[in-house]
């Protein structure tokens, strides 16, 4: 997979090849990072590529041009190695992307993602070159490039190979709508606290009913909106039924009249 980012900070992007899953997942070439400078593609003398807003205010606003000719030598490089990217711009006006969001991205062939500073960018770039919008969380960073690397980081990490165990991902909060169930390694007892005994047993079907119960359990507690959303099987629901009576939670009966 192909990323290709716009941004006046390239150097910030050198943490992603530093350590980790997505360093290695670069370094065997499951995905690669080009970095486009508008700052090289200005074309006066300071090599401009911001000016201040129409209308006055505070801040200065990303001018077209140098925006404009960076994405378009990203996308002929792009197009040159058979990679037919679209342009998402990081933007706290964007669509807030979720896990499913993701897997959709990491679907692609590539993105080029436009990292904004400032007050952002002059909006006839946007109309003109933007295919989509996205936003990591409703709060607003100083600059897009922190954005850009966290859906690297959220795709890179489920591209096939990129995770020592296939099913990794998959069982990743989010994965299929709950969150994950808790985890435990040695020792097996901490400040009075003991590893859950079935985790201990061996008995590899009673372990997976416990995580199960867990994460659906979990997800009613923290989240309940993800269970609203997804629906539940039978099989599930008795699950989650059988951990509201241990927490001496609501009736069953009561809450599924009621929520989620
Ligand atoms: C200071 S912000 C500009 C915010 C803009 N004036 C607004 O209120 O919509 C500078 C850049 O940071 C990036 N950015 C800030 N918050 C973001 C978020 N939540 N998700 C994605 N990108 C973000 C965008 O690329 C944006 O152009």
């Amino acid at each position: 997979m192909r990323f290709d980012v716009v941004t006046l900070f390239p150097a910030q992007f050198r943490i992603l090849s530093a350590e980790g899953v997505v360093a290695r997942a670069l370094s065997r070439g499951l995905a690669t990072l080009t970095t486009w400078n508008p700052r090289d593609f200005a074309t006066d003398a300071q090599r401009t590529v911001d000016d201040r807003p129409y209308g006055g205010g505070p801040g200065m606003v990303m001018k077209v041009e140098p925006l404009r000719a960076a994405i378009d030598a990203a996308k002929a490089a792009a197009a040159a190695a058979g990679c037919a990217s679209r342009v998402a711009y990081l933007s706290p006006q964007g669509r807030r992307l979720t896990q499913a969001d993701m897997r959709h991205i990491a679907s692609a062939p590539g993105w080029i993602l436009l990292a904004g500073r400032y007050e952002g960018v002059d909006e006839r770039l946007i109309e003109a070159c933007v295919d989509e919008e996205w936003s990591i969380g409703d709060y607003v960073l100083s600059g897009g490039e922190l954005a850009a690397m966290v859906v690297m980081d959220a795709v890179i990490r489920l591209l096939p190979g990129a995770l020592g165990h296939a099913d990794s991902a998959a069982q990743d909060s989010h994965g299929d709508g709950l969150l994950d169930c808790p985890h435990y390694t040695r020792p097996e007892m901490v400040d009075g606290h003991r590893v859950p005994a079935v985790l201990l047993s061996g008995d590899h079907a009673a372990i997976a009913r416990w995580r199960r119960r867990q994460a659906l359990g979990r997800t009613w507690e923290r989240r309940p909106d993800l269970l609203r959303a997804r629906g539940l099987s039978a099989a599930d629901q008795a699950l989650l039924d059988d951990f509201m009576r241990d927490r001496g939670g609501p009736d069953p009966e009561q809450a599924a009249e009621q929520e989620p």
